[in-house]
């Protein structure tokens, strides 16, 4: 991945925790508004350890360097998701579901070239890991 993109992306999510702290409440809410067959999937996740983990590999596969391993690390993800009931779409939509909800609490924070970096880089990372 081109790193000022990964550097656009980082300071779009620096700038979204400065406004409202961490997103992930909100990032998990639009899921299950728009997916909310997803919901009891998370019945053992008390916590909240499973999608803290989750979010940190979408943030951190936006983040980085694109090459093979984090291709192969989502790869893996969406055959291992498919085998405990969460379908490939469903699994690919996450990524922009992360997209959406962090374009809404970033505000006029989100300019053109944010959303052309977060667009990049998500359709790179779901392309390479098909
Ligand atoms: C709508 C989309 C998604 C749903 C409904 C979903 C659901 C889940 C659920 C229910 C678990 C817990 C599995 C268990 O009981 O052990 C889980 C774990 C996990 N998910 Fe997701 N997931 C989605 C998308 C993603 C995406 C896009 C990524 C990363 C690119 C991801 C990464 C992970 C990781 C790292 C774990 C924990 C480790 C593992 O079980 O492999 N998930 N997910």
């Amino acid at each position: 991945m081109d790193q000022s993109e990964a550097d656009i992306i980082a300071g779009s999510l620096e700038a979204v925790v400065a406004r409202v702290g961490d997103p992930a409440g909100q990032i998990f809410e639009r899921l299950f508004a728009e997916i909310p067959q997803a919901r009891e999937r998370f019945a053992r996740d008390v916590g909240g350890s499973i999608r803290g983990e989750m979010l940190a590999m979408v943030f951190d596969c936006l983040m980085d360097p694109g090459g093979p391993y984090q291709a192969n690390i989502v790869r893996t993800e969406r055959v291992n998701h498919d085998g405990f009931g969460t379908p490939a779409e469903e699994f690919d939509r996450f990524f922009w579901i992360v997209r959406d909800t962090c374009q809404e609490l970033a505000g006029p924070d989100w300019t053109p070239e944010v959303a052309r970096a977060w667009t990049a880089g998500i359709e790179r990372i779901v392309g390479a890991s098909r």
